[in-house]
Formats: structure tokens, sequence, C-alpha cells
């Protein structure tokens, strides 16, 4: 009998058209198959994943001729999954409200607000946001794949961004720009192409046409390196920073409670031993302590996992050790 986390993912995947999990999923059924030595039900497994055509009638709305230029996600993410100040999650309830109730303001001659710019260090949300926000609105999101739009002859990549723009406008969606200052820099600088400078001239201009149904959010780490003329198209423009203290000890809160059982440190403790990581690293600390504790079973001491992976985080991160308990 194949294991019941496997085969819940398998449902979620086909619920979302998540093909890639999809896949990862059968792949780990088939492993999981051959090691309890059935060959027979894993070969099949791994014919038919080699077989299966793609269904005719795939979800996605995206269609074939934009299909390199954009990538379409059916967003998961819910803004309660993210541990965001208060600021940043007011800011987004309301783009969100303005968005759901766009027709009330019409009707005053108003449009929703509808270009977001999400600055801050690698790994604290701002890619996990903008799915969340999509969600909230309840629209796919497309990401913009730059390695498809941008072209190496004159003229190819304002076609195609022309084109893909003319293809979005007439639907509700999220479009995410993620690491914009790769396009985005300052136009002034002088080792950019002309093309380049091209491109984001002619983007800023169709941010400023794109219908509002449309909500544009551009993310980067690094908003020194865009110009005015980009910072002054969004009207909302939001900082996730590195978590404080309280943040992480809120993270530590919910991995608790997913665990099931108590961490054996004082959160607090835990949280000032971590300050300085991101989101991600934190996230990436608390897989490790899981998979530990996992391949220690039925012994596992997690009290005694979590001080030597303190330690040992401790020093690759420098943070600043302090021995309490
Ligand atoms: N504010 C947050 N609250 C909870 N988890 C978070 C938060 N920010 C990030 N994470 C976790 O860290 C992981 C990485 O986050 P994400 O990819 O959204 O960061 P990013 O800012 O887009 O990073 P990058 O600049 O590298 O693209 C996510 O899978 C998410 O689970
Ligand atoms: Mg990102």
């Amino acid at each position: 009998m194949a294991r019941a986390d496997l085969l819940l993912k398998l449902v979620v995947a086909g619920k979302s058209g998540d093909s890639k999990l999809f896949q990862q999923t059968v792949e780990a059924l088939i492993a999981e198959e051959r090691s309890k030595q059935h060959h027979v039900l894993a070969d099949r497994l791994a014919e038919s994943l080699r077989s299966a055509t793609p269904p005719k009638q795939s979800p996605s709305f995206i269609n074939d001729s934009i299909r390199n230029f954009v990538h379409e996600i059916i967003p998961n993410r819910h803004l309660d999954d993210l541990i965001i100040s208060d600021a940043v999650l007011e800011a987004c309830r309301e783009l969100i409200e303005e968005q759901h109730r766009s027709e009330l303001l019409r009707s005053y001659n108003l449009e929703p607000r509808n270009r977001v710019l999400l600055t801050g260090p690698p790994g604290n949300g701002k890619t996990s946001l903008a799915e969340a926000i999509a969600t909230s609105l309840m629209v796919p999101m497309y990401t913009i794949r730059y390695e498809g739009i941008i072209g190496s002859y004159l003229g190819e990549t304002a076609s195609r961004l022309n084109k893909m723009f003319e293809y979005i406008r007439s639907r509700k969606c999220v479009l995410f720009f993620d690491e914009f200052d790769a396009i985005g820099k300052e136009r002034g600088d002088e080792h950019e192409t002309g093309e380049i400078k091209r491109v984001v001239s002619s983007l800023l201009l169709q941010f400023d046409e794109l219908p509002s149904h449309v909500v544009v959010i551009v993310a980067t780490n690094h908003p020194e390196l865009l110009d005015r003329a980009v910072w002054r198209r969004f009207q909302l423009r939001l900082l996730l920073s590195k978590p404080e203290r309280q943040q992480i000890e809120e993270w530590f809160k919910r991995f608790q409670k997913r665990f099931e059982q108590p961490l054996g440190h004082s959160l607090k403790t835990l949280s000032e031993r971590l300050t300085g990581l991101s989101f991600a690293e934190v996230e990436e600390f608390g897989l490790d302590i899981q998979r530990r504790y996992i391949l220690s079973m039925p012994a596992s001491d997690l009290k005694s996992i979590i001080r030597d992976r303190l330690k040992q985080w401790e020093a690759k991160y420098k943070l600043k050790s302090e021995e309490s308990e």
C-alpha cells in the first residue's frame, strides 16, 4: 500500500494541474514500491508515467503562441501562510478589496490600484506574496519568462512583449515580473544595450496602459538599480525585510504546531539565536530538524537534535552565539 502522504500529494497535483508535482510524486511512489520489492507494480507505474499523454483539455488558460513568454501557475499560497508586517498586510488587503469591489469604484469613476513593487533581500517572501495575492483574487498568476521574451534581433523583444500584453489584457490575472532589476536597471547604464533600454521604456508604457484588472507585481532584490521612472509607476511599494526576532518566534510557534510536539527549547531562545536569517533559511533550518528527527526514529531526541543544529547553523551563518538555556 502506497504511503498516505504520497497519495495525498498525487490528489493535490491532479486537482491543481501541477504536472511537476505529479511527476515527482509518481517517481517517489515507484521508488517506494521498488524498495518493497514490488517490481511488477513499479515497472507498470514507470511505463504509465512514460506513455501517458497530456490531457487534451489542459486546465491552463494559456494559448500556445505565448507559452514561451509567460509561465502560468494556479496559485495555492495564502496570505495567512506568510508572516508579514501589519503595514504590508494592510496594504495587500486594501489592494484585494479594491480589486474585488472594482465595480463600485468604477461607478464613481475610480479604478482599483493594480501596480505593485515588492523589494527586499532574497528569501523573505516576494514571490510567495505575489502568489498569495493571486490566490486572494482567485486569478491565475503569469510569471514572465525573460529567456523566452528577450530576443536577439532588433525589435523582436518589443514585438513579443506586445503580443504577450495583448493576450494578457483581456484576462483577470496577476502578471509577475521576478528579478526585474535584470532588465529594469538604470537606463543610463552604459553596459546595457540599446535594445534593453527600449524594452524597459516600452514596458513602462505598457504598465501604464494595462487595464486595472491585470495586477502587475514586480519583484527585485536591488531597488537601488531601478530608476525613478520605474519607481513612479507603482502605486504600492512594499518592503519585505528579513524577519525580526518576534517574527522568527511566530514562525517557530507555527512549526511547533505542525510538528505536534514541544521542541524542547523556548521559542524565544530559538528565535534569538537565529535572528539574522531570512525566512527561507529559517524554513531550511526547520526542514533540517525534521529530517534528523525522522532518521533517528524511534529514539529521536528532538531537544538534542535542535541543540546540535543550532550550533551548526550559528557557525555556518556566523550568527551571534548566545549560549542561553
Ligand atoms: N514572510 C514569510 N513568512 C513565512 N514564510 C516565508 C516568508 N517569506 C519567505 N518564506 C518562505 O521562504 C521561502 C522563499 O520565499 P520566496 O521565494 O517567496 O522569497 P523571495 O523574496 O521571492 O526570494 P528571492 O529574492 O530569492 O526570489 C518560501 O518558500 C516561503 O515558504
Ligand atoms: Mg522570488
